[in-house]
């Protein structure tokens, strides 16, 4: 039986890295197959940080061509923008009278964020982000929803509200299941390998992006920290660049790491690492290219964005209309 899919991502960051593309994206794209996915790029969620009007509006643009070039269909699925789908303010809302203060409050993403920024930057939309994501989620009826680690606290929330809401108002969402990606494709920063690759680490040298060009990403891989040894070897206590550098080869070529380490056995660093960088340029080049010619007509692409957003609201509107009823408002 073919299954409904969530997902949603911020469009905060000029490019996504391949962290979020081995880690996630790609399996979105896997998703897609035999699936009724519906992907969302969450700019209202954005708003909880700092807004730059013009950085926003080309995130939002730039992320959806990622999203079409990396091999998300507009065809076989739904890709759209949260802003173009008004039923999700609606039935945020309706989350925020169903959701009580306290269990808000007990969500780690809001405590880590608003720690970070302090009172008086922390917005209220920060507060109330966890039930907006609620919305995301329980319009579309969904069966699953790919997401990292991270945001398992969210989907908790977001089944705990619907089945408050079903019990007391009727039958009206369907309890989504969080479908946890597999860690095995966790990515760390290049200069430091003990961290993750992340779109906030202070500086970009060890952060590989989508839309650089193969020649800054070779140079960044040329120059990633690695250890005084020799040995191409998937160590991660004690070889934590090179292990990265192998999981990112075997990732993205297929091969396996023991067949990759028997490939460079009594090679060099240098060798190693312009293999690695010629596998990246292999796999970023085409979705780079097509991310740039999608870019080149923005006006087809908001077309396309609005043909999702079509799609969505057709699912939406009837699932607020559903609770709207439920709830005892008039229609
Ligand atoms: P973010 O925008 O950082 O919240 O990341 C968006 C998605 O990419 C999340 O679902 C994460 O699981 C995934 N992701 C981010 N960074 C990495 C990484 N370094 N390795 C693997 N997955 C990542
Ligand atoms: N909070 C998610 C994140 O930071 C993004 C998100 C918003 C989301 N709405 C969603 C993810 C709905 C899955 C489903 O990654």
């Amino acid at each position: 039986m073919t299954k409904r899919i969530l997902s949603g991502i911020q469009p905060t960051s000029d490019s996504f890295h391949l962290g979020n593309y081995l880690g996630a994206l790609k399996q979105w794209v896997e998703l897609q197959e035999g699936n009724d996915a519906f992907y969302c790029i969450v700019d209202l969620h954005a708003l909880t940080g700092e807004i730059e009007p013009a950085l926003l509006r080309k995130r939002i643009l730039t992320s959806a061509a990622q999203l079409i070039a990396l091999g998300i269909s507009p065809e076989k699925s739904t890709l759209f923008v949260q802003s173009h789908v008004a039923e999700h303010n609606q039935l945020g809302w309706i989350m925020e009278c169903i959701a009580g203060f306290g269990e808000a409050n007990r969500m780690t993403q809001f405590k880590d964020k608003s720690a970070k920024g302090g009172a008086d930057s922390t917005r209220v939309g920060l507060f109330t982000y966890p039930m907006l994501q609620a919305a995301d989620i329980l319009l579309y009826q969904a069966h699953y929803v790919p997401v990292g680690e991270d945001q398992r606290q969210h989907i908790e929330l977001t089944r705990d509200l619907a089945t408050r809401f079903n019990s007391r108002f009727g039958e009206t969402f369907r309890i989504p299941e969080g479908y946890i990606l597999k860690s095995g494709a966790k990515i760390y920063d290049l200069q430091e390998p003990t961290n993750k690759m992340s779109k906030s680490s202070g500086s970009t040298a060890g952060v590989l992006e989508i839309l650089d060009t193969p020649e800054a990403n070779a140079k960044k891989i040329k120059s990633a920290t690695t250890d005084a040894g020799r040995e191409i070897k998937f160590d991660e206590k004690e070889k934590p660049g090179i292990s990265n550098l192998l999981s990112i080869h075997s990732a993205l070529s297929g091969q396996k790491i023991s067949d990759l380490e028997d490939d460079f056995a009594g090679k060099g660093y240098g060798d190693f690492k312009a293999a690695v960088a010629e596998v990246v340029a292999d796999h970023l080049r085409p979705i780079r290219d097509r991310a740039l010619e999608l870019l080149d007509d923005e006006q087809h692409l908001v077309q396309v964005l609005h043909a999702g957003a079509d799609k969505a609201r057709a699912v939406a509107s009837a699932t607020v209309a559903e609770s709207y009823k439920n709830l005892g408002l008039v229609l």
